[in-house]
C-alpha cells in the first residue's frame, strides 16, 4: 500500500467517477484504475462497486475512507508542520475573529510593532472554527478566537472574560434601564451572528423557521407560540443549544421568544440600529452606532465572551512570545487584571 494509492481511491471515492478523478488528479484513467485495483488486492477488499454509476463505495471501502481520509489530512498537516520548521516564515499570520478587532487587537499589533519594528505581521478575518484548520494548513501562526478548541493539534491560553452588553435600539422601552436581566429580554427578538458551524444547532433552528420578511442577509427566523419567554413550553427544550447567544439564555432556563440569524455582528448591530431586534455584544462593541444603540449592563456577571489565543502544540512561531508580550503590555496599561501565561 503507497501513498499514491490512496490518493487515488481518495479522489475516486470524493467525484465517484474513474474520469473526474482522472482530471482532478492529472492521472489518465487507466492509470488511476490500475492503482486501485493494486490497493484492493494488497488489502483483499472491494474497496468501490464498479458495477453501479454513479460509483459506489462499498461497506468496507466507506469505512477505510473514512479512517484514511482523517489519517492523509494528517500526513498533509505534519508534512507543512515540518517544511515551516526547516524554514520558519519571517511574517506572523495572524487570524481573527470581528468582534475583537473593535476591542483591544489593534492597541496590541500597534504595541507589538513598536517594541519589535523588525516584525512583520499579516492579519486575517476568519472565524474560530475555521482558525484550527488555517492553523494546521499554515495559512495562520496564530489565532485570536472566542471558542475553546479540543484538537490534539492545538494549544490555547484563555486571556480574559470581557462582558456580554445588551444592544438595543435607542426607541426601545428598555433602552435607559441601566442593570438588565436576560429573563426581561426574553420577549424580544434575539439576533444571533454567531458562526459557531455546530450542525444540531443549524437544524433544531432550520426546522422550525419561518419567514418574517427580513432576507437581506437573514439567514432563517425561528418564532415560538409562547410569549413569556420561559423554556418550558420551549422548542428548544432537551435539543442541544449550541449557539453561543442561546446557551446563555438557556443556562438560565430561558429561551427568547424569537431569534433571527444573520452573517455577522456587523449585520446584526445594523438590524437593532433599525428596531429590528435586540442582541448580546462583548463590552468592545459598545461604541458602534450610539446614535441608534444603547448599550447597557446585564446584571449577571457570568455571561462573559472569552477571549483566547490558539497555536499549534508542536509549532511556536518564533515571534509568538513577542505578541504574548505585547498583549500583556497593553492589559497593564489599561489596568486589565490578567494571569501571565506562555505557551509550551
Ligand atoms: C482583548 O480584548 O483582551 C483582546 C483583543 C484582541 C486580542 C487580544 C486580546
Amino acid at each position: 500500500m503507497d501513498l499514491k494509492q490512496l490518493n487515488a481511491f481518495i479522489a475516486i471515492a470524493d467525484l465517484r467517477s474513474f474520469s473526474a478523478a482522472a482530471t482532478k488528479t492529472g492521472l489518465s484513467q487507466p492509470s488511476l484504475s490500475r492503482l486501485l485495483k493494486q490497493l484492493e488486492t494488497d488489502m483483499g477488499v472491494e474497496l468501490i462497486d464498479r458495477y453501479h454509476r454513479p460509483l459506489h463505495l462499498t461497506e468496507a471501502g466507506a469505512f477505510f475512507y473514512d479512517k484514511i481520509s482523517a489519517i492523509l489530512t494528517e500526513i498533509d498537516t505534519v508534512t507543512s508542520m515540518t517544511q515551516r520548521l526547516s524554514a520558519p516564515s519571517s511574517i506572523l499570520n495572524i487570524g481573527f475573529v470581528p468582534s475583537v478587532l473593535y476591542g483591544l487587537l489593534p492597541e496590541i499589533i500597534a504595541m507589538l510593532k513598536q517594541s519589535n519594528p523588525d516584525i512583520e505581521v499579516n492579519l486575517k478575518d476568519i472565524s474560530s472554527y475555521q482558525q484550527v484548520e488555517a492553523l494546521k494548513s499554515g495559512e495562520i501562526d496564530i489565532g485570536f478566537g472566542r471558542f475553546a478548541h479540543q484538537d490534539p493539534w492545538i494549544q490555547q491560553i484563555l486571556l480574559r472574560h470581557e462582558r456580554y452588553m445588551v444592544a438595543l435600539p435607542k426607541a426601545h422601552p428598555m433602552a435607559q434601564v441601566r442593570e438588565q436581566r436576560l429573563i426581561d429580554l426574553a420577549n424580544n427578538r434575539l439576533i444571533l451572528y454567531h458562526q459557531t458551524h455546530l450542525p444540531m444547532a443549524t437544524t433544531v433552528l432550520a426546522s422550525n423557521a419561518i419567514s418574517t420578511g427580513l432576507t437581506a442577509n437573514t439567514i432563517d427566523d425561528v418564532a415560538k407560540s409562547s410569549s413569556n419567554g420561559l423554556s418550558s413550553d420551549s422548542h428548544l427544550e432537551n435539543k442541544p443549544i449550541t449557539e453561543p447567544l442561546l446557551h446563555l439564555f438557556a443556562q438560565y432556563g430561558i429561551s427568547p421568544f424569537m431569534t433571527t440569524t444573520v452573517s455577522d455582528l456587523q449585520v446584526a448591530l445594523g438590524l437593532v440600529a433599525a428596531g429590528e431586534g435586540i442582541t448580546l455584544v462583548p463590552a468592545s462593541l459598545q461604541t458602534v452606532r450610539t446614535e441608534q444603540i444603547s448599550y447597557q449592563r446585564l446584571l449577571h456577571e457570568n455571561v462573559t465572551s472569552p477571549i483566547y489565543l490558539h497555536t499549534l502544540k508542536d509549532l511556536v512561531h518564533p515571534n509568538i512570545p513577542h505578541l504574548l508580550t505585547a498583549v500583556y503590555e497593553v492589559y497593564e496599561q489599561r489596568g486589565i487584571t490578567y494571569r501571565k501565561q506562555n505557551f509550551a
